[in-house]
């Protein structure tokens, strides 16, 4: 078998191979590793669920999306892991489907965009962008497909809540090419209008595909595949509208392109309701069926590690706090290439440090507690992993080092102190953790000092993060105090040095060394540019 390949989950290799052949047993099965995208409240927990309730990962659904309280939990995962006993880290829910292994990663669910997101989405393949039929295209919505675009994720658009009233389908398709600039190819088409789904036309085939409902959405809802001759004369009319659409949609150059889709210049739609978990399957068929395999990826330096290769992974997620008994670090790392054992030694690009790995946490699984192996597209906890952060490659074999992923244009500054100034110590080390999780960017100057560090935030959401787990988790109130700044630019060591007490702009340093110039608008730091050709200024890409 090539390096890289297994044969069976960890429990089945335990149970078939004999001792000494244990370890050569390989997981050849195919992975699918993406994020449910969406515009808050258009259904991304209810999907999630729908998806493992599909896949048979858990029993029943309606724990999670019938309850009341649930958004005051801290991750609907989590809700989810105590309403199930099911074990799901916060960072990637994992389940077999057919004969496939499906990697769900989670972003944050919160409101305010931040940073996060971005992270996180540079370790899918692909992304399920969740559209609520009633709202068509929200703000969240089309910041998420600019963020595709730009980081070359494929999208698969699910139109969700067709049971209710909405928009007509002709219309959201005409949304998303309008507003998104990217050509919408439904693979389904709904029979029967918002709010009255009785099914959809699978346009491939041309079968209706007819849903039951089920008591309160809580199964999988049985589904018939009927052909233009069965369909019921309750449903002809409604069927021979979904036919005409399908027709229209055809003669526009609006079907499926595989390479199309995975360029970015399409995306496949399919309409579904995952509250009454209709078209579900559908969802997760096209998943195996469409969306990319774990690929080779390249490094700085142009070479390319292939699946097939040595281990290597990065990490786009450190997470602490999870578990209030004992201080907790863990650090998330997609594997790019080669085959991950627990307990196996990389070297950590960014020091050239040997780094062993002493436990992996379990992904979604009934009983496992720590991973043995995982391949390429998994998703890998690595706990105490305290030389880590986010954006470093490991590896083993040649070197690599994959690219950071960009951070984007802060346009949000406070100074940060000490609330309790008797608490110095742990206010210095819950900022210094916070900045390498990447929570918030930390910029720091001479002339500030150790106390009064500028904190920079894509979305004001993030200093509420900040002073949550400032007081909770550090023990350390804080006092915030707005700077009158809304403009940062990155500049080098002699830029930072000509700029400093420069009216209008200061100078601070991230903990990488980058050299960041705040200014108090826009105004001002595209006339200091001018002035000053030569001073290097550049903007970063802009997050909101
Ligand atoms: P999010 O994670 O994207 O924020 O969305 P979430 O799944 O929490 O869903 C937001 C609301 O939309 C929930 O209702 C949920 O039940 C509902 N919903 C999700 N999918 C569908 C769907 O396909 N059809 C319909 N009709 N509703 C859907 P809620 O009232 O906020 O909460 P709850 O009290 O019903 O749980």
């Amino acid at each position: 078998l090539p390096p890289g390949a297994r044969v069976h989950t960890d429990a089945e290799a335990r149970d078939r191979a004999p001792r000494r052949y244990r370890r050569a047993v390989l997981d050849t099965r195919p992975r699918r590793t993406f994020a449910v995208i969406s515009h808050p409240d258009a259904g991304k927990s209810t999907t999630t669920e729908a998806l493992a309730l599909h896949a048979r990962a858990i029993n029943e659904a309606g724990a999670v999306h019938g309850k009341g309280d649930r958004k005051a939990t801290v991750s609907d995962w989590m809700s989810m892991e105590k309403a199930r006993g099911i074990s799901i880290t916060s960072a990637a829910l994992q389940f077999d489907y057919r004969d496939h292994v499906i990697n769900l990663v989670d972003t944050p669910g919160h409101s305010d965009f931040s940073e996060d997101t971005y992270r996180v989405l540079s370790a899918v393949d692909s992304a399920v962008m969740l559209v609520d039929a009633g709202k068509g295209l929200e703000p969240q919505t089309l910041k998420l497909f600019r963020v595709c675009a730009l980081r070359g994720i494929p999208v698969i658009t699910v139109i969700n809540k067709w049971d209710r009233p909405g928009l007509s389908p002709l219309e959201l398709m005409d949304m998303i090419e309008r507003q998104i600039k990217i050509r919408p190819t439904p693979l389904t088409w709904p029979v029967g209008e918002a709010g009255d789904f009785r099914g959809v036309l699978d346009r491939r085939n041309e079968e209706f595909i007819k849903y039951t409902r089920t008591a309160g959405g809580a199964t999988i809802a049985p589904e018939q595949r009927l052909g233009a001759d069965d369909v019921s004369d309750d449903d002809r009319l409604v069927w021979e509208q979904a036919v005409e659409e399908h027709e229209l949609l055809a003669l526009d150059d609006a079907d499926h392109d595989q390479e199309r889709f995975l360029a970015g210049e399409t995306t496949p739609v399919m309409f579904a309701s995952a509250l009454l978990n209709f078209g579900v399957g559908q969802l997760l068929d096209l998943l195996l069926e469409l969306a990319p395999a774990p690929g080779p990826t390249e490094g700085v330096d142009g070479t390319v590690r292939q699946p097939t290769d040595d281990f290597s992974a990065f990490v786009f997620k450190v997470q602490s706090g999870m578990n209030s008994a004992h201080r907790d670090r863990l650090a998330y790392a997609r594997i790019v290439s080669g085959e991950f054992e627990r307990g196996m030694v990389v070297t950590h690009a960014g020091t050239g440090r040997p780094f062993a790995t002493k436990f992996a946490q379990t992904v979604f699984g009934r009983e496992t507690t720590s991973v043995e192996h995982a391949y390429p597209g998994d998703i890998i906890g690595l706990v105490n992993a305290n030389a880590l952060r986010v954006g470093d490659t490991i590896f083993t074999g040649p070197k690599i080092e994959y690219p950071k992923v960009p951070s984007f244009a802060p346009e949000h500054f406070m100074t940060v102190s000490a609330g309790d100034i008797g608490r110095f110590k742990q206010f210095r080390k819950g900022i210094e953790q916070l900045d390498q999780e990447g929570v918030v960017q930390v910029l720091r100057s001479d002339l500030r000092g150790d106390q009064n560090p500028v904190l920079a935030a894509v979305g004001p959401l993030q200093f509420e993060v900040v002073e949550d787990r400032m007081v909770n988790e550090f023990n350390s109130p804080v006092r915030f105090a707005r700077l009158d700044y809304q403009v940062a630019r990155l500049t080098d060591p002699a830029g930072a040095e000509a700029l400093k007490g420069m009216r209008g702009c200061e100078v601070l340093q991230r903990s990488d060394g980058t050299h960041v110039v705040l200014f108090t608008d826009n105004w001002r730091a595209n006339a200091t540019a001018r002035d000053n050709p030569e001073i290097t200024l550049e903007a970063l890409p802009a997050g909101g």
